[in-house]
């Protein structure tokens, strides 16, 4: 058989039937007699004429097929009538202009796809987008009336995040535990202590956390355990799996410490155990002895627990006491900061430099495993594993940008930025601004700043700052780039209560009165009802309530448009809602005695925003005049006096009082940033295209 292909057309697709059959029939080799021979031998007359003419086309068909020929295309025809016609240029010329658009616009498609994908910016994640708001357990919310709050507490006033527009949530220790350092000397790192409930209560605290979208961050506690732990009172009988769980050496009556190493909390980090015969470290209390972690199981332990919260479906953690993780092998003395002192006065943790008891090396390889630990739980979209670590590394702040990682290997998300806590030693705007430039300037490129005034460990900023300045300070970490965090109660302006009588609860405050870290403590103040509103059914709480409850409460502020409270939810919402603050170039402007200045702005958008904070003592008139991408007139979008909100003011003459923040809302055409690249820092950059409303990577 002669076989040739008379009908060749390329490779023709489509859905449809009659294409399809047609598209077979064309690709099929033909005989040279124009049909497909029949089993019989006789021609298929159906076969004849696929080569695309039509019958008129070609007179010499309808002489082959005078009956074909004459019949027109009718519903139910038969396949042979089918494919004489479907070749027919009038039906091919059409299907075949459809099938190439429909291949050129899905190339078009995957290649716009491929496109936005490569151009798109990265996501933000939960840890970025919204502040994290820190929980002290035992002063949040007392569910059971026994003075001390509780996992059911915090759950019962979930909402109270959702009002300020919060995603992620660190709550302080709950794992059982003699509180003999609030929660912070660990018992048992997988039970929760009675006091704070049950582990069902925390399990249904995280659901209905994670049903209404919020994140729960834990502190993990890897430097020590409490002395009642197992661990401690295997090694100290000396079981062999665990003798060398902690760290341990010869002391004697001679020589009753190894070396002259202290405890933060002051006086020998050297202990006696009279069960064992030797002195074991505590960096901390003496009831808080340090892990080795030279010991491949005290590191593999570490790892499972971690696993274990993972497991348990927690959202991050929060790391603590990181730089004191390992010590030197040697043992030797650390080099006194005053040499003349007294070697046995050296009782304190500043009389000495912490050469060997803090960052040493190997630190950041046990920070990095447990990373990982926490990537390999991250790969699920939005249930990324946050970490951050805690290291005062005091003004050494290249040690703290280590705890960042490198490109290559990440460790924290980010390290907890202390530098802010020295706000009050100085109120002026230029102090301010030198703090934010140190974090600033020094963070590894591509990385994600952060910022807090306070925790569980510090003074209250609205005592030592001044209740002045709280709204201002609220302002600034609210506008900075990165993430604020904010210790409970810093959203209403709470402040320290000194007036704690009795003991203290504090460790800190049983060496030295005056370090007590109670007042910073004292119970959430919820409302003027009895005991604020932290409980109704008993009149004891673990700490004595501030006495300004009465004024200074959540619910009086959330009555009050004017409030500290809300204040800080509108600047909140605006961080949230405008992409300058989350995305934008962060660009200092001006700095002097009292007024700290700097713009966000983000390329593409003509909205920018200029702040102007007076952290200083006295009114002053700011003049910007000398910065031409600023238009003249400014419009004051949010002032924290809310009596001069909407003000039209002349960027030469922009009056604030002391403690006075202003966020001003502007449009430009003119970037800050390619004029003073040495004034400005980006993280997550991104470019607006506003024709299209995307955001792109630049
Ligand atoms: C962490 C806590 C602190 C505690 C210390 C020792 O740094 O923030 O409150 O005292 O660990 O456990």
């Amino acid at each position: 058989m002669d076989l040739s292909f008379k009908c060749f057309r390329g490779f023709y697709f489509s859905v449809a039937t009659s294409n399809v059959v047609c598209v077979y029939f064309c690709w099929l080799p033909q005989s040279n007699s124009g049909g497909m021979e029949l089993g019989d031998g006789s021609l298929n007359p159906g076969f004849r004429d696929v080569d695309g003419g039509s019958a008129a086309e070609d007179p010499g068909k309808e002489k082959r097929d005078p009956e074909y020929a004459q019949i027109k295309p009718y519903a139910g025809m038969p396949k042979e009538v089918l494919l004489l016609h479907s070749c027919k240029a009038r039906y091919r010329v059409p299907r075949e202009i459809l099938f190439w658009l429909m291949v050129a616009c899905t190339l078009a498609l995957v290649a716009l796809t491929v496109t936005v994908i490569a151009l798109s910016p990265r996501c933000m994640n939960w840890w970025q987008v919204s502040p994290v708001y820190q929980v002290y357990l035992r002063s949040f919310k007392d569910s059971d009336g026994d003075g001390v709050g509780d996992l059911k507490g915090i759950q019962k006033q979930l909402e109270h995040f959702q009002y300020l527009n919060i995603k992620s949530v660190w709550v302080s220790p709950f794992y059982r535990s003699p509180l003999r350092d609030s929660g912070y000397d660990v018992e048992d790192f997988r039970a929760i202590d009675p006091l704070f409930g049950t582990m069902q209560d925390f399990e249904k605290l995280l659901a209905e956390m994670h049903s209404k979208g919020l994140k729960l961050i834990v502190d993990l506690i890897p430097n020590h355990t409490s002395d009642r732990h197992r661990w401690f009172n295997l090694s100290r009988t000396g079981d062999p799996h665990y003798k060398d769980y902690y760290v341990w050496s010869d002391c004697n009556g001679s020589a009753p410490r190894p070396n002259n190493w202290v405890s933060v909390f002051g006086n020998s980090a050297w202990t006696y155990d009279d069960v064992r015969g030797q002195c074991y470290l505590h960096q901390f209390l003496k009831e808080q002895p340090d892990l080795n972690f030279r010991n491949p199981h005290v590191r593999k332990e570490m790892t499972d627990i971690i696993h274990f919260w993972l497991e348990k479906g927690v959202d991050g953690f929060r790391v603590g006491a990181v730089n004191r993780l390992l010590e030197a092998a040697h043992l030797r003395d650390e080099p006194q900061v005053d040499p003349k002192k007294a070697p046995e006065s050296v009782a304190s943790v500043w009389d000495l430099h912490h050469d060997y008891t803090t960052s040493q090396l190997g630190l950041h390889d046990l920070l990095r495993d447990w990373r990982a630990e926490m990537q390999a739980y991250s790969r699920e979209p939005g249930r990324y594993r946050f970490m951050v670590t805690e290291s005062y590394d005091y003004h050494e702040v290249d040690k703290t940008m280590m705890y960042y990682g490198t490109s290559l290997v990440k460790e924290s998300d980010f390290p907890f930025n202390f530098y802010l806590l020295d706000l009050p030693q100085n109120t002026s705007g230029l102090w301010v601004k030198h703090l934010v430039q140190l974090w600033m300037a020094n963070m590894p490129k591509g990385q994600w700043p952060n910022w807090l005034v306070g925790n569980h460990d510090q003074p209250r900023i609205a005592s030592s700052a001044g209740h002045t300045y709280i709204r201002a300070i609220n302002m600034l970490l609210l506008t900075l780039p990165g993430t604020p965090t904010t210790y409970y109660g810093e959203e209403i302006g709470m402040e320290n209560n000194n007036g704690t009588d009795g003991p203290a609860r504090d460790p800190a405050g049983k060496y030295n009165a005056s370090a007590s870290q109670d007042p910073q403590r004292s119970p959430m103040q919820w409302s003027s009802d009895m005991n604020a509103g932290f409980n109704n059914k008993t009149n004891t709480t673990w700490l004595p309530l501030h006495p300004d409850y009465r004024s200074i409460n959540v619910k009086a502020q959330m009555e009050d448009e004017g409030s500290v409270l809300a204040q800080y939810r509108s600047l909140n919402t605006l961080r949230q809602s405008e992409l300058p603050f989350l995305r934008g170039w962060f660009c200092f402007v001006h700095a002097d005695a009292s007024v700290f200045s700097y713009l966000r702005e983000l390329d593409g958008l003509s909205r920018a925003f200029l702040m102007v904070l007076n952290f200083g003592g006295e009114p002053a008139v700011t003049d910007l005049s000398s910065v031409p991408e600023l238009p003249d007139l400014l419009t004051v979008q949010m002032s924290t006096n809310r009596s001069n909100d909407d003000k039209v003011l002349h960027k030469s003459r922009i009056p604030t009082e002391a403690g006075e923040g202003l966020v001003i809302q502007y449009t430009t055409n003119t970037r800050f940033h390619p004029n003073h690249p040495e004034q400005c820092y980006v993280s997550e950059k991104a470019c607006y295209l506003s024709a299209v409303d995307l955001l792109y990577q630049c």
